[in-house]
């Protein structure tokens, strides 16, 4: 497999572990009544803002999108709904932001929103990287050159994701402590 596909598989597994994190600390502080480590939720939704919204999926579009166009014209439907899936996922993000805001201000209402959007953003992200890997990825094996996937591993690989290499639940909680500092 193309180094440049493992390093997608290995920041959307990161992703979708993340929110099932930020679910998981959700559901059990509302089945126990009793307030959530906001710290940790907020430690949570900044990684999954800071590097699969901000960084990964704007370098899709940037690195992969193009040169597979470039390279395969008829490939126009799946990235169209690829660039759609990560404007959806844009959409998950602010919603999941003001309903933690909101659930740290003391708004009843606002922990059973994050918990529901928490795994409604989890299960999309999920099915984008599954759709992406069917509908993007499938045609872009065919049709990039060694050269072009090159150029798209570097340009990926240039950025050190936090959680994409992290293989227990120790490594996750050290990653995302020393993301407090950064
Ligand atoms: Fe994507």
């Amino acid at each position: 497999m193309q180094r440049a596909i493992e390093i997608m598989h290995d920041r959307q597994r990161a992703m979708t572990s993340t929110l099932l994190a930020l679910r998981t600390i959700a559901r059990k502080s509302l089945k126990a009544s009793t307030p959530p480590d906001f710290a940790q939720l907020r430690r949570l939704f900044r990684y999954v803002e800071r590097f699969p919204q901000k960084l990964h999926q704007p370098a899709e579009e940037k690195h992969l999108f193009p040169v597979l166009l470039r390279r395969d014209p008829g490939a126009d439907r799946a990235v169209k709904r690829a660039r759609r899936d990560h404007a959806t996922c844009l959409g998950y993000l602010d919603r999941l932001h003001a309903a933690l805001a909101y659930w740290e201000q003391g708004d009843p209402k606002a922990g059973p929103q994050v918990a529901l959007l928490a795994d409604d953003y989890m299960r999309f992200a999920r099915l984008h990287a599954r759709i992406e890997a069917r509908d993007v990825l499938s045609a872009a094996l065919t049709a990039l050159s060694g050269q072009d996937w090159r150029a798209i591993e570097q340009a990926f690989g240039g950025v050190d994701y936090p959680l994409a290499q992290s293989k227990s639940r120790a490594d996750c909680a050290a990653a995302l402590h020393a993301m407090d500092g950064r």
